[in-house]
């Protein structure tokens, strides 16, 4: 890149220059949080061990000086900005503050692998987020680095297109293989089948019934995409964050958000990108700079 000689204009958006001071973290309050049992984040059951480099756009979210620890899934969408669940990051905000060893991993299947590590400089949360009902569960993290692009690793397409039922998707995640089974270090994948948003606002309910000391909301279809495969298989605890991608396309129409843990025979339950295209486009950062000579 050659500057000549005149002004530099350099034009940041939201997010490039959000350092947070890193402060001492609170590794109890997170373990806490890594207590699966009763929560409803979203969960992979039955999958298989996904191909090298097949999921190029997913990075793996760690915190912990001493330990690293996974914490979820994300997807890059731009090379400053990874996408993901509001709930993903929202106990490791405190006082103002994203924990400073939050870190993202892109390109490598193992979490813990020698993929290559960025920090994190800040945050978007949807205004709407609702944790107690797990509603509009997304976010994004951004990079102060550009995110590098070698063989391996790729920002991943969105499509606003509205999804509706039996519609082939792929999801991939360290989530657990089963509630209260260690998470994988290797990254597993499994297909998922969309289906109808009235029955899965029905299905849910119904499970609500059977498993009422799960406490978990209703649905939403308009705001949220469902998808089930079998009692067996499904997303599970850790998976939550990853993106949802059409398999047709290629393109993520999804964020794993809840469920029932983990593969019960109930929906799992994913944000639905369609309704946040203006929020999405708004926030993502693009970090162009603008030379003018
Ligand atoms: C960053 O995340 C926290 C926790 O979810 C949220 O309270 C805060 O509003 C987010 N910041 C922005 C700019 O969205």
């Amino acid at each position: 890149m050659t500057v000549k000689t005149g002004i530099i204009f350099i034009t940041l958006a939201l997010g490039c220059l959000a350092i947070p001071t890193p402060k001492s973290e609170d590794l109890s309050q997170f373990f806490g949080h890594e207590d699966f049992e009763d929560s409803p984040d979203g969960r992979i059951v039955g999958g298989s061990v996904a191909p090298s480099g097949a999921h190029p756009w997913l990075v793996a979210l760690t915190t912990g000086s001493m330990v690293r620890s996974f914490t979820c899934g994300g997807s890059i969408i731009s090379q400053r900005t990874v996408l993901t669940a509001a709930h993903c990051i929202d106990h490791l905000f405190q006082v103002g503050q994203l924990t400073g060893s939050l870190r993202m991993t892109a390109g490598s299947n193992r979490w813990n692998g020698a993929g290559t590590t960025y920090f994190v400089t800040g945050n978007a949360t949807h205004p709407n987020y609702v944790s107690q009902i797990n509603k509009n569960d997304l976010a994004m993290l951004f990079t102060m680095m550009d995110i590098a692009l070698p063989e391996r690793v790729r920002p991943i397409a969105i499509s606003y297109e509205y999804v509706g039922a039996g519609v082939m998707t792929r999801v991939a995640g360290w989530g657990r293989t089963g509630a209260g089974a260690p998470n994988p270090s290797r990254l597993l994948q499994i297909d998922l089948t969309t289906i109808d948003g009235e029955r899965c606002e029905r299905d849910v309910a119904e499970a609500n019934e059977k498993w009422p000391n799960m406490r978990l909301p209703h649905t939403e279809s308009h705001i949220e995409l469902c998808t089930f495969h079998s009692r067996g298989r499904g997303t599970c605890n850790g998976d939550s964050g990853g993106p949802l991608v059409r398999v047709s396309s290629g393109k993520q129409v999804g964020i794993v958000s809840w469920g029932f843990p983990c593969a019960l025979g109930a929906p799992d339950v994913f944000v639905r990108l369609s309704a946040f295209q203006s929020w999405i486009e708004k926030n993502i950062d693009e970090c162009e700079y603008e030379y003018d000579e």
